[in-house]
């Protein structure tokens, strides 16, 4: 069976935008994959989940090059790395906040981020990605437009780099908190959007 793994930063939770879309395009996903045969589960990992993992200290640093250089990753502060690189297809939901996205997506992320597991470096030291997903969705939602300063997905793209997943796509309800914009309008926007992509990720 193949995993969803969808990593829950809408903070707002059921009144999250966010998440609206997000469970759009996850059961457009599992009903895509459903109708083709495909066998599909979904894990979560929740903002509660999120906002109980610890930025990197020096003391836990320390003990994480010691658990590195033994290659030793039964701790489980690689419960998430491992998590990451089993999953055949992940989503993220981040809203837009401060033109990246909340503190806790970041910790998660430095959390999957680890050396030996999602990605190896060969002896000429360049990194090879270990994760098994071939393509990344992010979603997100904002107050007013992003234009060019979309610096989240950005991020998340440049490190899938790194994991090795090879295809990022971006969908986004843009402008919701602006007076006079028909947010509800914009949402539909968003989920026909969202409906082309995984035409997409199906045909390819
Ligand atoms: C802490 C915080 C920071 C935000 N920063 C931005 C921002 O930099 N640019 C913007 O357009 N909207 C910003 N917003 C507005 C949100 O992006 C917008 O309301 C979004 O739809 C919230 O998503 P949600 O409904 O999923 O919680 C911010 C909102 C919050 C609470």
């Amino acid at each position: 069976m193949k995993k969803l793994l969808f990593v829950n930063s809408c903070i707002r939770k059921e009144a999250s935008r966010t998440l609206e879309l997000c469970r759009f395009y996850i059961n457009c996903f599992m009903k895509m994959q459903k109708m083709s045969g495909a066998d599909w589960e979904t894990e979560e990992i929740g903002s509660d989940i999120l906002g109980s993992l610890r930025p990197l200290d020096r003391s836990e640093l320390a003990l994480r090059d010691s658990l590195l250089a033994a290659k030793d990753f039964s701790h489980s502060m690689f419960d998430q790395a491992k998590k990451i690189i089993s999953a055949d297809h992940v989503v993220i939901g981040a809203p837009y906040w401060d033109l990246q996205f909340p503190a806790l997506l970041k910790i998660y992320l430095e959390r999957c981020s680890v050396t030996g597991l999602t990605f190896i470096y060969n002896d000429e030291g360049i990194p090879a990605g270990q994760c098994r997903a071939d393509s990344l969705m992010y979603i997100t939602t904002s107050g007013s437009p992003i234009g060019d300063m979309n610096f989240g997905y950005e991020y998340v793209h440049g490190l899938c780099q790194l994991f090795g997943i090879p295809k990022t796509y971006f969908a986004s309800a843009e402008g919701l908190d602006i007076i006079g914009n028909d947010a509800a309008k914009i949402m539909e926007n968003a989920k026909v959007k969202i409906t082309d992509i995984i035409k997409e990720i199906q045909s390819s």
